[in-house]
Formats: C-alpha cells, structure tokens, sequence
C-alpha cells in the first residue's frame, strides 16, 4: 500500500535518510523503532512531502507520490499525526476535528468519530488547551480520520501518555487496522509497538536495518535491543 524506495534526505549538507527502504502491506500495522535523531520523523515528513526529498521514490498503492506537495499527498488517502499532536489550543474537540474534513461521505463522519473516542464525546464543547495529553492524542488521531485516509502515519502517539491511556490508544490503533487503514507506527515505546505491530523495522542512522514479525523479534531481543535500540 505504501512503499518506500532508496529514500534519500538532506537538510542542507546533513544527510539524514540514506537509502530508507520500507514497503507496508495493505491493512497493516508496520511500526518503525530507532533510537533518538536517526530520522524516523524525518521519513515521516518526507513521506507527506513536509521535507523535500533528495533521491529514492514513493508510492501509494500504484500512485507515484514522489516530491508531490503536502495537500496532494493528503489528498492521495495519506494521514499525518505529528510528534507533539499539534492541537489548535484555541479550538474546540468539534473544530479541532472538522479540520480535518475534506469531503462529504468519509467514512469517518463526525458521530463515528465521537462513538470511536467516549472521552472526546464527553469533551466535545472544550477547547484544545483543556484537554489531557491522551484526550490530544485521540483527538489528533480522530483530526486525521474525518479525512478518510488509506494510509495512515502516526508519530510517536504515546508519548507523555500514562500506561492506561497508551492502552486505549492501542485498542484504537487495531479497531483502524480491521476497518482496513494501512499504518505506519514510529515508536519509542516497545510495549506498543510488540503489542499492536504486523511487522517491526528498525532504523539506524537514516536506513532500516531490521525487519521481523514481533514474535520472531521477542525471540531475538536480547541480542538486537542493544544492538540497535538501547543506548
Ligand atoms: N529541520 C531540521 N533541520 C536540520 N536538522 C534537522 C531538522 N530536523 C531534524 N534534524 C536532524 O535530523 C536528524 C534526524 O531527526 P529526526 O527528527 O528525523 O529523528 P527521530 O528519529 O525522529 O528522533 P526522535 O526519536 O528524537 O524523535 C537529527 O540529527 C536531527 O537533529
Ligand atoms: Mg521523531
């Protein structure tokens, strides 16, 4: 569904994605791990067309979706939850969502989205600014479905959040999964990753260099956490 060839990025004389291979089954979920500042949020943003990328190519489906613009890509069935949520403090959970909308007839309307996510229902007339870090999280993720994506590309979503909360965001991330989105998981959080991923990858110094099914990761960990992970 989304595959990722020989991708290359620079920022100025940085070379930071060398050669980033990845190519995701359709309805998955391919979680992305790696340790801080070898570009895994930069390949996310290369692949939204946010960083312009230097070499390699991507394609959605049989789509070509190399060096398009961030509106065409999104337009193209790909989501982005950023690093950090990027909630409109000053909006509502409502407006917040509606932000997101594209097209009438998504798949997502805004009464599923509120059945998906209880605590935003509850929430639903507050601001950004009054919302939890996983009431964030959730909404960031509900901005990103109203658009009716394909491919969906989450960046560190349980980050901050509290052993409950990343519970309920994995429960979420594989209600998506059987409606059919395809995700892109990036995580520093193992426990999430082992716990909703098809298939782990791991980057190193802007390349993947590992690839397993979780089961066949736990069997390895010992060896390939310090390798690869763990400072
Ligand atoms: N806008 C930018 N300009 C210059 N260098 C950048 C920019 N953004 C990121 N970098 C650098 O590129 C490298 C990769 O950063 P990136 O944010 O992609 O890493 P990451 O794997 O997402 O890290 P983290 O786990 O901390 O989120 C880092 O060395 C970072 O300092
Ligand atoms: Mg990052």
């Amino acid at each position: 569904m989304l595959r990722i060839e020989g991708m290359n990025t620079h920022y100025g004389a940085s070379h930071v994605l060398q050669g980033v291979d990845l190519d995701m089954p359709q309805g998955r979920i391919s979680a992305v791990l790696g340790r801080n500042g070898v570009g895994k949020t930069t390949m996310v943003k290369t692949i939204m067309g946010l960083v312009v990328q230097s070499g390699g190519r991507v394609h959605v489906g049989s789509t070509d979706i190399t060096g398009w613009p961030p509106h065409r890509v999104a337009r193209e069935g790909v989501a982005y939850v950023p690093e950090g949520r990027l909630i409109f403090p000053d909006l509502t959970v409502i407006e917040n969502i509606q932000v997101g909308e594209r097209k009438a007839g998504s798949a997502w309307p805004l009464a599923r989205l509120l059945e998906l996510f209880p605590s935003l229902r509850e929430r639903a007339a507050n601001r950004g600014s009054q919302l939890s870090g996983g009431e964030q999280q959730m909404l960031a993720i509900a901005r990103a479905l109203v658009s009716d994506p394909k491919v969906m590309l989450l960046d560190e979503p349980s980050q901050g959040l509290a052993p409950l909360v990343v519970r309920e965001l994995a429960r979420v991330i594989r209600l998506l999964r059987e409606e059919g989105v395809t995700i892109l998981l990036v995580e520093q959080n193992m426990k999430l990753a082992e716990a909703v991923a098809d298939e782990l990858h791991i980057m190193v110094k802007g390349r993947m260099v590992y690839r397993a099914t979780p089961a066949v990761f736990r069997a390895e960990e010992e060896t390939i956490r310090p390798r690869f992970l763990t400072v």
